[in-house]
């Protein structure tokens, strides 16, 4: 078997001041907002998976028909001997690509979960002798460096996770890939694509309730974390549709007023009765809008792929 490696490419503790520095800087603004990677610590990690497979979160399932369909012309036009994936969670769909990438050498999974890269990691290598597996806890959003691999590579980033970044974000995003790809390497982007808004809002508000838990999960972590007394019960799970900015936003509701202690802050926060805190946005595209975007970031777009319901796209461009 061949090995797994797992880097931490940011210090412990740098981890530490960015959730203070985000928790102290979202709660102590208007509105109130959180970034959606503090969802996933180890619970949060399993409630994402346990989202994937739910009745209304279709994403998922309309990104794995087009893998499944798509990942022998992704392995032609690429010729990846590096796969690099960004935000990679439990590297499900990716084996689809695995699969076909038949001159690959190695897998980078990047996220900032060490509990989901290390269980996708090892199994990986138990199932794929000859596997160079090389985990990085990393924030994607920071400037990434990469191990010293053999190009062409292919970097995917899917799930449409690039939803959860602000636009300003995206395009700080989009130029830091290009910058860790030299021309000819590619980017597989998965964007989830403006549709119905019964059919967006149900995906991210389950009858279940899974979502409910995931997005209440956040609090547990600053709980845990920061020593704050959040009681998630005292919130309730919104998901909302903006029809303007073409985005999902889930929000955490206050039932009542009521002051939250976070003793590592020496902070109380007030919330009014009704007060939302909003902890993600999940953009919808289109697909001008899309090859806009790579196209200024200096990616050319070659391919645009749906499922057969146009539910979801998956791109795939190349560094100029
Ligand atoms: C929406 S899930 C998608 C997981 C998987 N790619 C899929 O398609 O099912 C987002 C993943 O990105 C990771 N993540 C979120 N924000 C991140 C960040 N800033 N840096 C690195 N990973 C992040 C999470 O831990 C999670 O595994």
């Amino acid at each position: 078997m061949s090995p797994f490696r797992i880097t931490r490419t940011l210090p412990e503790d740098t981890t530490d001041a960015a959730l203070r520095a985000d928790v102290l800087a979202g709660l102590t603004g208007t509105p109130k907002t959180l970034p959606p990677k503090w969802f996933y610590d180890a619970r949060g990690s399993e409630l994402f998976d346990e989202i994937t497979g739910l009745p209304e979160y279709y994403p998922t399932r309309a990104e794995r028909e087009i893998l499944l369909a798509r990942a022998g012309d992704i392995a032609a036009a690429t010729g990846a001997r590096t796969l690099v994936e960004l935000g990679s969670g439990s590297s499900e769909k990716t084996r689809h690509l695995l699969d076909e990438l038949t001159h690959l050498r190695g897998y980078v999974p990047v996220d900032v979960s060490e509990s989901a890269l290390t269980r996708a990691g090892r199994a990986l290598v138990a199932e794929r002798p000859g596997l160079d597996v090389h985990a990085l806890i990393a924030d994607f959003t920071a400037a990434l460096t990469l191990p010293d691999m053999p190009g062409p590579r292919l970097v995917a980033f899917l799930g449409g996770t690039v939803g959860n970044l602000l636009p300003a974000e995206r395009t700080a995003f989009l130029a830091s890939v290009r910058s860790v790809l030299a021309p000819g390497d590619a980017l597989l982007l998965g964007t989830d694509l403006v549709k119905d808004e019964g059919v967006l809002v149900r995906a991210y508000d389950d009858a279940a309730g899974v979502t409910a838990a995931f997005n209440k999960n956040v609090l547990t972590v600053i709980n845990r974390e920061l020593g704050a007394d959040f009681d998630p019960a005292a919130f309730d799970h919104v998901a909302r549709w903006d029809p303007q900015r073409e985005w999902i936003e889930m929000r955490l509701r206050s039932r009542g007023a009521q002051t939250v202690k976070i003793p590592a802050l020496e902070l109380a926060v007030d919330f009014a009765a009704g007060e939302e805190l909003r902890t993600e946005v999940s953009a919808k595209f289109r697909r001008d809008g899309v090859a806009a975007e790579l196209s200024a970031a200096g990616l050319r777009p070659a391919h645009w792929w749906t499922d057969t319901e146009d539910r979801f796209a998956l791109s795939l461009s190349v560094a100029r």
